[in-house]
C-alpha cells in the first residue's frame, strides 16, 4: 500500500510517499481503509522532533533515539472497515468509522490497523462515523474534540459560568468553544482579527482580538480561563479570574480518553451541537505542503489530508 513515511526527523521535506506492507489486523483490531486523515500539530512536532525540553528524553525514547521507530504519522482517521480481527464484535466489513490512532500514528497510509474492542479504553478508539458529516470532516474530529471535551469537563463548565477561551480559532479552541457552549457556559473567545467572525459563528458570545487588545484589561472577570494554544500563563490571568476561578491549559493533564467519550462526541455532532471547522484539505501527494502550512501555527480549526 501507499503511505507517507518519515525515516528521519526534520522539515516537511522528510515526508516521502512509499510502498509499504499493508498491515494485517490482530485479533483485537480492525483494518480501516482510510479515506482521510489530518495534519495534526502533534504530527508536525513528531516529524520535526519539536518537543518541550522537559519531555525531550522521554519523547526520544518513545519516538526513537536516532530515527523514528514508527515511521507513519497520522493520529486520526476516517474510512471504511476492510476486515476485522476475530475478537472484534462491534464492527463488520463496510462500516464507516472514525478513529483516534494517537501518538502511535499510522493514519498517513491507505490502510491502518487499529484496536477496536470498545468499552476498553486501552483497546479501542474506533467509533461509527457521524452520519451527518463527510469523511473529511470526520477525520478532523477525534484528537481535537476529545482534548477539548476532557478539558471542558475537567473545569466543570456549567450553565451561566463565564469562560474565556484563549486561542479559540485552532483545533482545540474551536471544539472547546462549542463544547463549553453546549454545557451552558458564557464563552468569550480570544483570537486574531481574521478569526473573529469564525469564533462568533461557532457560539462565542464575545470575542477579543489579541492583536488589538490586551484580554486581561477589558474589565471582565471569569470563572474559568482555558488556554487552548499553550501561549499564556496562570499568573498572567490572575486579575481576570474570580476568587476560586480555574485556569487550565491544553498541555495540562486530562484523563485518558475512553471510547464512550468519542461516542458522546459523535452524538453531539449528530445533534448539530458540534461541527468540525476545516481550514484546508490536501491530497496525500501534497503532504509536504500541508505540513509547511501547519508549521506556521495559524491554521483555523483543522487541516485534512485525503488519502
Ligand atoms: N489538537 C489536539 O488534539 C491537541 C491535544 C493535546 C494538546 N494539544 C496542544 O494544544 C495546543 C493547540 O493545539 P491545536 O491543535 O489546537 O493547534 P492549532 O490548531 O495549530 O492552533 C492554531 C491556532 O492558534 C492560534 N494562535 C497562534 N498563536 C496565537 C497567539 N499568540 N494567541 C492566540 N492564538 C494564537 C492561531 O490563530 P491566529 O492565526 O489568529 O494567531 C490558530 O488558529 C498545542 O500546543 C498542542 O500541542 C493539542
Amino acid at each position: 500500500m501507499k503511505a507517507v513515511v518519515y525515516e528521519k526527523y526534520g522539515p516537511p521535506e522528510v515526508l516521502k510517499i512509499k510502498e509499504v506492507e499493508k498491515p494485517t489486523p490482530k485479533d483485537d483490531e480492525v483494518l480501516i481503509k482510510n479515506y482521510s486523515t489530518t495534519v495534526h500539530v502533534g504530527d508536525t512536532r513528531m516529524r520535526g522532533f519539536r518537543v518541550p525540553k522537559k519531555h525531550w528524553l522521554l519523547m526520544r525514547l518513545f519516538l526513537g533515539i536516532t530515527k523514528p521507530k514508527r515511521q507513519i504519522l497520522g493520529m486520526e482517521v476516517s474510512g471504511v472497515i476492510e476486515s476485522v480481527g476475530k475478537n472484534v464484535k462491534d464492527f463488520k466489513k463496510g462500516d464507516a468509522v472514525f478513529a483516534l490512532t494517537g501518538f502511535g500514528g499510522g493514519g498517513y497510509a491507505e490502510y491502518s490497523s487499529v484496536p477496536a474492542i470498545n468499552g476498553d479504553e486501552k483497546k479501542g478508539m474506533v467509533v461509527s462515523k457521524p452520519s451527518n458529516i463527510s469523511f473529511e470532516e470526520a477525520a478532523a474530529v477525534p484528537a481535537g474534540a476529545l482534548t477539548a471535551l476532557l478539558h471542558i469537563q475537567k473545569v466543570d463548565v456549567q450553565k451561566g459560568k463565564k469562560i474565556l477561551i484563549y486561542g479559540a480559532s485552532g483545533s482545540v479552541g474551536t471544539y472547546a468553544v462549542q463544547i463549553a457552549k453546549y454545557y451552558g457556559g458564557e464563552v468569550t473567545g480570544v483570537c486574531s482579527t481574521s478569526n473573529l467572525e469564525l469564533v462568533k459563528s461557532i457560539g462565542a458570545e464575545k470575542v477579543i482580538d489579541y492583536t488589538k487588545k490586551d484580554f486581561t484589561k477589558n474589565g471582565e472577570v471569569y470563572d474559568i480561563v482555558f488556554d487552548a494554544v499553550f501561549k499564556i500563563s496562570k499568573s498572567k490571568c490572575k486579575n481576570i479570574l474570580k476568587e476560586n476561578g480555574i485556569f487550565d491549559s491544553s498541555h495540562a493533564k486530562i484523563p485518558e480518553p475512553k471510547t464512550k467519550d468519542l461516542i458522546f462526541i459523535k452524538e453531539l455532532i449528530e445533534k448539530n451541537k458540534l461541527k468540525p471547522v476545516i481550514d484546508r484539505t490536501y491530497k496525500m501527494e501534497q503532504i509536504v505542503e500541508g505540513h509547511r502550512y501547519v508549521d506556521k501555527g495559524h491554521k483555523k480549526g483543522n487541516v485534512v489530508v485525503k488519502i
